[in-house]
């Protein structure tokens, strides 16, 4: 009797030494039956023959020369640079879809959501002026939070939200059914949502409708003093305009964890404005462990089935 060993799996990354040895030490461990091997230890033949690249800020030319790829499992949940640099002729992409880091971002959308209901930014200033001034308590069930995007990481914010006792209200492409969320979908659907909401939760992915889609006319249709978190993609946000609305009182917050150039210019005028919380791109990490776990499930289930794993829609982008 003679087995057909599975070709080795390619691992391609633009990272250093250390953080490679890390991921390929845990994907071995959560798949020990495969081979993983980095791309640049194969030769052209089995480069070839590989049907699976598992990948983590690729060189866009190492996917390009393995020509026989069923897919490229990503280990990032935003795939918008992968799309971009490998383009239409790419073969499949699948994203990370990792419950843990659902669970990871809906707890970071409650932390500072709180932050913002139990005005934290406004504390903090009354601190360093030494001013001693209660706010009135604004009960969660008086307020909305309006999330853009209801995929995985969305849903999960939304049902911690409504634990929580907050009301919740949601857009996406297609229509949604959440329980105990009000759903909109469309432009009037967006302009109904940022109406109403009193903090704007962004988890939509950067394509080419959604960049730039938080512009000065959108941003002029959220409710008077209402905030803005984002957690999606820098380049959602139109910055300058996001800065007129804090400066003239528009908006009274936001909370940035996705800037358009990252690591944030030391020059940006996010860095000491008043109105604006940043954070280093920390909300919700791809966690390694777990991450690998969903990759050995995608990659066990195409072996037994050779069905390729849920992956981004080219005309949609995400
Ligand atoms: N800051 C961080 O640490 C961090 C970590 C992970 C991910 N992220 C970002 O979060 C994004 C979302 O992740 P996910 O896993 O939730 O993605 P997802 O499951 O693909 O969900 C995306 C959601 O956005 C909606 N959407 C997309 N384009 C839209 C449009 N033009 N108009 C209206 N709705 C639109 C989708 O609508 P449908 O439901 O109709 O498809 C879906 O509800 C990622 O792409 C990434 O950029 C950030």
């Amino acid at each position: 009797m003679s087995f057909v060993l599975p070709e080795p799996l390619v691992f391609a990354g633009r990272m250093d030494a250390a953080e490679e040895a890390s991921w390929l030490a845990t994907l071995r461990l959560a798949m020990p039956a495969e081979t993983i091997a980095p791309f640049r230890a194969l030769d052209d033949d089995a480069r070839q023959r590989a049907e699976i690249a598992i990948v983590a800020n690729p060189d866009p030319a190492d996917i390009a020369a393995m020509r026989g790829l069923a897919f490229v499992h990503s280990l990032w949940a935003g795939v918008e640079r992968l799309v971009g640099e490998l383009g239409p002729a790419a073969p499949p992409i699948v994203r990370l879809v990792d419950p843990s880091m659902s669970r990871v971002m809906a707890e970071a959308v409650l932390a500072w959501t709180h932050y913002l209901q139990r005005d934290m930014p406004a504390y903090a200033r009354q601190q360093r002026e030494r001013r001693w001034a209660p706010l009135p308590y604004r009960k969660p069930e008086t307020m909305i939070v309006g999330l853009l995007g209801l995929g995985a990481l969305g849903a999960a914010a939304a049902s911690r939200l409504l634990d929580a006792g907050f009301r919740v209200a949601g857009w996406s492409r297609s229509p949604k059914t959440l329980p105990q969320v009000e759903t909109f979908t469309g432009e009037d659907g967006l302009s109904a949502l940022l109406a109403k909401s009193d903090v704007i939760v962004c988890l939509l992915p950067l394509t080419a409708e959604t960049r730039g889609l938080l512009g000065a006319r959108r941003l002029a249709e959220m409710k008077p003093g209402a905030a803005l978190i984002n957690f999606g993609r820098g380049p959602i946000v139109v910055a300058t305009d996001l800065i007129e609305a804090l400066d003239d009182g528009r908006l009274s917050h936001a909370v940035l964890d996705v800037f358009d150039e990252e690591p944030l210019d030391p020059a940006s005028p996010f860095w000491a404005h008043p109105g604006v919380t940043v954070l280093p791109h920390i909300t919700a990490p791809t966690d390694y462990a777990t991450a690998a776990a969903v990759v050995a499930s995608n990659v066990s289930n195409f072996r037994l089935s050779g069905r390729i794993p849920q992956h981004v829609e080219a005309a949609r982008g995400y």
